[in-house]
């Protein structure tokens, strides 16, 4: 660190962000800030660069493909709270080129070497988000936000996604050919459980909730979520899923716990599902909220912090899908507000105020500023703030086609084949390529693998560490 950095750093470590969580007002004005900050991230509007994403894929920059997809939903959430536009053009313009046709289903060719389920999911999440929260429906003669989330869905849930290793389930990555297919996970498998569930209120169409419910089973029959709702980062189909990999992240318990938020609400608040919500709402806090402030337990460890460029937004999700759940279960709301606005409270004093900017930091516990930043890191505290909205009366919950909704679907959105090498049916030939390459990539894994197996019994790495260590390989 630099002299001038390091007086900066003990500057803004004096002075939090300013804000009456108390006030609307000011809690939007903070939002404002924070959202200029996080925005300042993305360059996909200048001349020259990539429409839709953040600097990246690594090593071009920090930021692997699905993170632009996340922002984008937080930056709907932004307006949707705030009711200010300032972002709503550059956020339709991600959104549709990100798309990318003939499928229009976020299976872009370019981002192919990091391309999993979740990956792809994300970015469907954000184009539901759409159609829930009635963000400003594309021109007609562009692909409309409930057809995008449909794409994506209608992609996931095609058979050549679904195997019977480990009894079911997507795997991680989509590519036969990237390190990682052989991991099926707690979040690949929540975002399409969860699109499922949104899907189905959305739509009132029983077959997306059919998936939803084999897909919550299937993930409590492996044993990724066990019977006291703890949420396990996945296992590898090698071992039929029975090497549970056990970290916690935030975002695997906020996934699940959101979709069965939908699924609560979309059966009219069936006792079932009324238990799930229930039990899920109460291990979630108690796990990550036990001292104040979220808290990402696998890599914010007490001593140091081993959370990589990923995991720095996951309590953003965190936040906005369980304030979403107090609006779908609203026997939650109560228990889930306060705990929500303590760990906003936690993240603002974690900012540096003027003269740096607003600049929001990865600990929240600690009452000042870490030094630590990055988009994740001002997504989650962007997040933070706008959770403690949702009873604005501005702030309508989620619509559906039955409630206001405009967006227009199409129930065979994703259908059209995408026409690039790794995708599509794999044939035999290309399973044999696949299995040599794989073997090639396991060799060299090895070492990657001693070092993720030590990882875990530090409390975990996460799945992305593949990502991160992993030398991905594709075909073609
Ligand atoms: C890109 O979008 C930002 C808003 O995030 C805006 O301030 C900026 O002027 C835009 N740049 C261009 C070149 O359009
Ligand atoms: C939102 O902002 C628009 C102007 O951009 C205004 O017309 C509208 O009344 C505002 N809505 C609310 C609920 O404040
Ligand atoms: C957003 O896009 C619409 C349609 O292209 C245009 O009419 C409007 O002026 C744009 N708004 C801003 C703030 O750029
Ligand atoms: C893919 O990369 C090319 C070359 O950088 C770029 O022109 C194109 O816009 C990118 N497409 C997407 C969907 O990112
Ligand atoms: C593999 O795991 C699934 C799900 O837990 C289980 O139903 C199946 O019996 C297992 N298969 C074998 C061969 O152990
Ligand atoms: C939504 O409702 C309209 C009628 O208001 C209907 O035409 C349309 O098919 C419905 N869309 C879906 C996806 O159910
Ligand atoms: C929920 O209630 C509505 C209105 O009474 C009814 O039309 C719908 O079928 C119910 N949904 C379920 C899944 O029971
Ligand atoms: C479903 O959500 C709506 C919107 O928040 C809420 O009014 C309704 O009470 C919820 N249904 C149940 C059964 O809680
Ligand atoms: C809440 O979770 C804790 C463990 O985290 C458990 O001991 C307790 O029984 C749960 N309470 C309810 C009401 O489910
Ligand atoms: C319900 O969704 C499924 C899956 O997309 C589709 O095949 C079916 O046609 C839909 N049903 C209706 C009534 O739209």
């Amino acid at each position: 660190m630099r002299l001038a950095s390091v007086l900066s750093f003990m500057t803004a470590a004096a002075a939090a962000l300013d804000v009456d969580l108390d006030s609307p007002d000011s809690i939007k004005a903070a939002a404002k800030k924070i959202a200029w900050e996080l925005m300042s991230y993305y360059h996909g509007n200048e001349s020259g660069q990539t429409p839709g994403i953040l600097p990246g894929p690594p090593p071009a920059g920090d930021y692997y493909w699905w993170e632009a997809g996340a922002l984008w939903g937080t930056m709907m959430d932004y307006y949707h709270f705030t009711n200010d536009s300032t972002y709503n053009n550059v956020t339709t313009t991600a959104m549709l080129f990100q798309a990318e046709g003939p499928c229009f289903c976020y299976m872009p060719k370019n981002w192919t070497a990091s391309l999993g389920n979740d990956d792809q999911g994300f970015w469907g999440l954000s184009a539901m988000l759409a159609a829930e929260n009635k963000f400003p429906d594309p021109p007609p003669d562009e692909p409309q936000w409930l057809s995008l989330a449909q794409a994506v869905f209608n992609t996931q849930a095609s058979p050549d996604r679904h195997d019977d290793t480990c009894g079911g389930g997507l795997r991680w990555q989509i590519p036969p050919t990237n390190n990682g297919y052989n991991y099926k996970n707690s979040i690949a498998n929540g975002i399409f459980f969860n699109m499922g569930a949104r899907l189905a209120r959305y739509t009132r169409n029983q077959t997306y909730f059919d998936w939803a419910k084999k897909t919550w089973d299937w993930e409590v029959g492996v044993g990724f979520m066990d019977k006291d709702y703890n949420v396990y980062d996945g296992g590898d189909i090698d071992a039929n899923c029975t090497d549970l990999h056990k970290a916690q992240f935030s975002y695997n318990a906020a996934v699940w716990m959101q979709g069965a938020a939908f699924m609560y609400n979309y059966t009219n608040g069936s006792a079932e599902w009324q238990e799930r919500v229930a039990g899920i709402v109460n291990r979630t806090i108690n796990l990550f909220f036990s001292t104040g402030a979220a808290v990402e337990l696998p890599c914010e460890l007490k001593d140091k912090n081993t959370c990589k460029t990923d995991m720095y937004a996951f309590k953003g999700f965190l936040h906005r899908w369980m304030a979403n759940t107090a609006k779908m279960a609203p026997f939650t709301h109560d228990t889930i507000m306060p705990v929500l606005k303590k760990s906003a409270a936690g993240a603002m004093k974690a900012c540096s105020g003027p003269p740096t900017g607003y600049t929001c930091g990865f600990r929240w516990n600690t009452g000042t500023y870490d030094g630590s930043t990055g988009a994740g890191q001002e997504m989650s505290a962007l997040a933070a703030l706008l959770s403690l909205l949702v009873d604005e009366p501005g702030a309508a919950a989620p619509v559906t086609n039955f409630t206001g909704g405009t967006s227009k679907g199409n129930n065979d959105a994703g259908s059209q084949p995408v026409s690039f090498t790794g995708f599509g049916p794999v044939t035999t030939r290309d399973r044999a390529g696949a299995g040599i390459l794989t073997a090639l990539v396991l060799a060299g894994l090895l070492g990657t693998l001693a070092w993720m197996t030590f990882g875990w019994a530090e409390n975990g790495s996460g799945s992305r560490k593949w990502k991160v260590d992993g030398k991905r390989s594709m075909m073609g």
